[in-house]
């Protein structure tokens, strides 16, 4: 067998709709935002597979471990014979997944919907060879607009990890699960892995990393600004600043412009003026209590 791709969107759509979301963002007159989602390029999804692997990053040692005692349990409670794993990329979590429902004879189905296609591409082609028999879609979309691309549910165990989650605004979060419980058949389940409210200093530490990945990562959102919409951002005039909002219970993450700039962004038909100090955000990180 081999993995099926589908686009949600073409090229052309992607491209246009980008330019809306990213002109709408930064004409904002209080505090000019860019979308989360335009992090997760090949290169950024790579740099946030790097910041996985930091001492400071707790998340997805702590998820993982939490996977490994509760994998088995999960899997006879929902009794899954399709994995349905949201924008996360295919690691060790899912196939904790997989090979449980696989011992007990339940596993056929696997859908995965990332907004990066060349990691999609490639976690799709790995589950395929890897798991003989297995039915693998890989979709190309969004997990805040292109939910229906899942096609309906029926035996489906949804996988939302990472506290991805969190990058939505609380008041989003309802809508965002009405959506998702249309693709759900009643009887399926949805996991999700929300990350905890905890000492403010390990919290800062997660989001400044001593190795400086974490502020590569923040930059390489002005990178894909200019691959998609010819934005003339300078990624190097730009601090990486994040910082926990106690009220919020938020962690927030912007760039910094060191210097006064104007910038360019043809796609997005946008001239931004910039002066030193000016923010731009770039991130929410939601915790829970
Ligand atoms: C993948 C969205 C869960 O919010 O912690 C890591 C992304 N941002 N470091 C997070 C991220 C900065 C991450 N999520």
């Amino acid at each position: 067998m081999s993995a099926r791709i589908e686009r949600v969107r073409e090229a052309a759509q992607l491209a246009s709709r980008m330019g809306e979301e990213v002109l709408a963002g930064l004409s904002s007159r209080t505090l000019p935002e860019l979308p989360s989602k335009y992090f997760y390029d090949d290169r950024g999804s790579a740099l946030f597979d790097d910041i996985t692997r930091l001492p400071e990053y707790y998340q997805t040692r702590t998820e993982l471990a939490i996977l490994e005692g509760a994998a088995e349990e999960i899997v006879d409670h929902a009794l899954p014979r399709e994995l349905c794993e949201l924008g996360s990329g295919v690691g060790r979590k899912v196939r904790l997944l997989l090979d449980a429902m696989a011992r007990r004879g339940l596993l056929e189905r696997c859908v995965l919907l990332d907004i990066s296609e060349g990691f999609l591409v490639e976690s799709a082609h790995t589950l395929d060879s890897d798991y003989h028999g297995l039915d693998v879609r890989g979709v190309v979309g969004d997990f805040l607009e292109d939910l229906p691309a899942l096609g309906p549910g029926g035996g489906r165990l949804g996988l939302f990890l990472a506290g991805t989650i969190g990058n939505l605004h609380p008041d989003r979060v309802p809508a965002f699960l009405r959506a998702m419980a249309r693709q759900l058949e009643p009887g399926d389940s949805f996991l999700v892995g929300f990350d905890l409210v905890k000492d403010e200093a390990r919290l800062h530490a997660a989001y400044n990393d001593s190795a400086g990945v974490t502020a590569e990562f923040n930059r390489n959102i002005l990178r894909v600004v200019h691959v998609h919409l010819g934005a003339d951002f300078d990624p190097d005039a730009f601090e990486h600043v994040a910082f926990y909002d106690r009220d919020n219970a938020w962690i927030e993450m912007r760039l910094r412009a060191s210097r006064d700039m104007r910038v360019s962004i043809p796609g997005a038909e946008l001239r931004l003026d910039l002066n030193r100090g000016d923010e731009i955000r770039t991130e929410l990180s939601c915790k829970y209590t």
